[in-house]
């Protein structure tokens, strides 16, 4: 048994959004996820997606994407990247519902890998994009979706926890933020992210040990599309 982690497979069956146009890594990378997730991830063994799965615009726009991320090996657990234009975060016990037995969608609840939480939600960072009001508005919110995560395994009797983000945990520049916080607060071993993507962006937030923490960025072209083993 094993525990992986990648995120930003960005895949479009269906619809037209070559990826090799932002970074030539990214040709034909659904076949390197693919080979490098088979070689890799057993049956037996749980994989966390951490988000931006599809570019598709709803449901039957990702229908091809998600039946290629359910026929990858191992327990799939996806978490909400901010390009998921598919996934409502308020209905997302109807898409557990749907894909029950198939995929895990990791919003509001947590999984558990041997005696551990996986725990998350999509985060978010300042990157320069909206007003600090709206910024404040949607941390905000995913701070109280990240903490609903936390109290339901910790109500349940766990205390070690994974914590899973799409986004970077901190701002460029920040050495700490209310989801570094959290994490210290509740004696994280591990923060999960994606997001980044290209050499310009890698170095964005924590990578390696801060305050006891272990922080690993597994964006798939960060990773040159090879999973990232996590337990
Ligand atoms: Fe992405
Ligand atoms: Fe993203």
């Amino acid at each position: 048994m094993a525990l992986w982690a990648m995120g930003d497979f960005h895949l479009a069956f269906s619809v037209d959004k070559p990826m090799e146009v932002f970074d030539p890594v990214w040709k034909n990378h659904e076949k390197k996820i693919q080979k490098y997730v088979r070689k890799s991830v057993k049956d037996t063994d749980t994989i966390v997606i951490t988000g931006d799965h599809s570019w598709g615009r709803n449901l039957e726009e990702c229908e091809l994407d998600l039946k290629f991320i359910e026929d990858l090996p191992g327990k799939k657990i996806l978490l909400r990247g901010n390009h998921d234009m598919f996934w409502d975060a308020k209905k997302t016990a109807k898409l557990n519902d749907a894909f029950d037995g198939k995929m895990y969608f990791l919003q509001n609840n947590y999984y558990t890998y041997e005696d551990y939480a996986l725990v998350g939600t999509k985060g978010y960072c300042y990157e320069g994009k909206d007003s600090i009001e709206h910024f404040m508005k949607i941390r905000e919110r995913e701070l109280e979706r990240l903490q609903i995560s936390f109290d339901k395994a910790k109500g349940d009797g766990y205390s070690k926890f994974i914590m899973f983000l799409h986004y970077p945990p901190t701002s460029i520049g920040e050495q700490e933020s209310p989801f570094t916080q959290i994490a210290e607060e509740y004696g994280v071993e591990q923060v999960i992210y994606s997001h980044c993507h290209g050499q310009k962006r890698y170095d964005d937030s924590f990578k390696g040990e801060v305050n006891g923490i272990m922080y690993r960025l597994v964006s798939a072209d960060y990773l040159r599309f090879k999973p990232q083993r996590i337990l």
